[in-house]
């Protein structure tokens, strides 16, 4: 199971770090975020180099449905009553610049990406009035948005929200051209920060602006992001011969689909779940009896599944780290909108650490206050983490592994759909033979 984006681009291998060295500034992790933030930095005069545990693309980027847009599920309603104008104008008019600037630097550095304008939606088949309010409150800030009672998808629709002018490309094709453009070093898997040293099994960079841009920052103490956040999985199938449409869907109601073609491919994602909480598995399943009962003509040419870091108030974490390390920056929680999140990110993070005003990182402070609804969602989130809330169904081969989490010790839970162990608490997730895929996890399982 491999994602449309790493069939069709192979990324060029990069060099390990040669051993010790000193920069400027060091970001770890060579997704999207982290290229595009060094990609700024150079530009700013600041030396930079890039750390990535495995290959430049290989994390979240590689599995990500890759719509670029200011439209990010129902959040204009609620951050309008939240945090007001000023703060729901900033996260919009973050959102909408990532836009441009992407459309200007695949212009400018004419990146063969696929790059396409097209128009966002929201849908549901339920009711109609969360959308007339989505579509009220972006407007009231300035953004062009409508309720509309038509769309092409292929079933009945209370209503759906259009954003025009958002856009969609091949993310990996944007992201190898970009990373020719900075000094990556790949296999090399950071295990420590300290102050300003950032140490790896192949030597240590030393540099004074330090970014965790790898998805789950890998420093609990300080920042604490593991109790601030959780992570998400969902699902995709690639689908040939289902027809065509122009924009790019989002369902609002519980079992909501995504739909967004890419070229003649229809991609239909779905089934999310918090990670470590599928027992029963079968997801894949559901999208596929959807696809044959929507399209059943269509025939299925990949399929893959993301996992999405999510914050307590649906807002990013992008800025500095914590208090005590005002050299250290973070760039995570960007739920499922790492596209247009990667490159305000980026953007944000480099005029932080370059001096410069930037009227947009206030709605983005991983310091910022905690509303009654983070509060709430916090009080769940340790609910998970100090009890731990799956069925521990666990596969017969287990055994050869210790099934708690090497992060904080959670017990494990088995994903059927990937045959992987999850956890429940922060989402990192395991092999069947305890090998580590995804963090707040630096290590494998323990084996008896
Ligand atoms: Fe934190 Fe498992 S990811 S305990």
């Amino acid at each position: 199971m491999g994602s449309i984006w790493t069939a069709e681009t192979k990324i060029r291998r990069r060099e390990s770090l040669p051993g010790d060295m000193e920069a400027e500034a060091v970001v770890i992790g060579a997704g999207l975020t982290g290229i595009l933030t060094a990609y700024y930095l150079k530009m700013a005069g600041i030396s930079t180099v890039v750390l990535e545990a495995d290959r430049i693309g290989s994390g979240q980027t590689k599995n990500t449905t890759a719509k670029i847009t200011s439209q990010h599920n129902l959040i204009y309603d609620w951050l309008l009553q939240t945090y007001g104008s000023r703060m729901t104008f900033a996260y919009a008019n973050a959102n909408e610049n990532a836009i441009d600037e992407y459309e200007k630097l695949i212009q400018e550095k004419k990146i063969d990406c696929d790059f396409v304008r097209c128009p966002a939606f929201l849908y549901s088949q339920k009711e109609d009035k969360l959308l007339r309010r989505e579509a009220e409150a972006a407007e009231a800030i300035g953004i062009e948005a409508s309720f509309e009672k038509d769309s092409e998808l292929p079933f009945a629709v209370a209503g759906v929200v259009r954003f025009p002018q958002q856009a969609r490309f091949a993310p990996l094709k944007f992201l190898e051209a970009m990373a020719q453009e900075v000094t990556v070093y790949e296999q090399t898997k950071v295990l420590k920060v300290n102050g300003k040293r950032v140490e790896t099994g192949k030597g240590c960079v030393t540099a004074k602006h330090i970014i965790f841009a790898s998805h789950f920052p890998l420093i609990n103490v300080p920042g604490y992001y593991f109790a601030r956040m959780y992570q998400q999985r969902s699902y995709v199938v690639a689908l040939e011969g289902a027809g065509r449409m122009e924009g790019m869907y989002m369902g609002i109601d519980r079992d909501g689909l995504s739909f967004r073609m890419q070229e003649e491919v229809l991609l239909l994602g779905g089934g999310s779940h918090r990670t470590g909480v599928n027992q029963t598995g079968g997801q894949y399943e559901k999208l596929r009896r959807k696809a044959q009962e929507l399209y059943p003509d269509c025939h299925e040419t990949a399929c893959w599944s993301a996992q999405d870091c999510m914050t307590l108030d649906q807002i990013p974490y992008i800025g500095r780290y914590s208090s005590r390390k005002p050299d250290w920056y973070v760039a995570t929680g960007f739920g499922k909108w790492g596209m247009s999140t990667a490159m305000a990110a980026a953007k944000i993070l480099t005029a932080q650490i370059t001096g410069q005003q930037c009227p947009e990182a206030a709605v983005f402070s991983p310091r910022r206050h905690l509303t009654g609804k983070s509060v709430k969602e916090l009080l769940s989130n340790s609910v998970y983490a100090v009890k731990g809330l799956g069925k521990h169904l666990l596969p017969a081969e287990s055994g050869r592994i210790v099934p708690n989490c090497p992060h904080m010790g959670c017990r494990l839970e088995w994903n059927p759909d990937e045959e992987t162990y999850d956890c429940p608490c922060h989402g990192s997730r395991f092999d069947r033979e305890g090998r580590l895929i995804d963090g707040p996890a630096q290590t494998d399982c323990r084996r008896r």
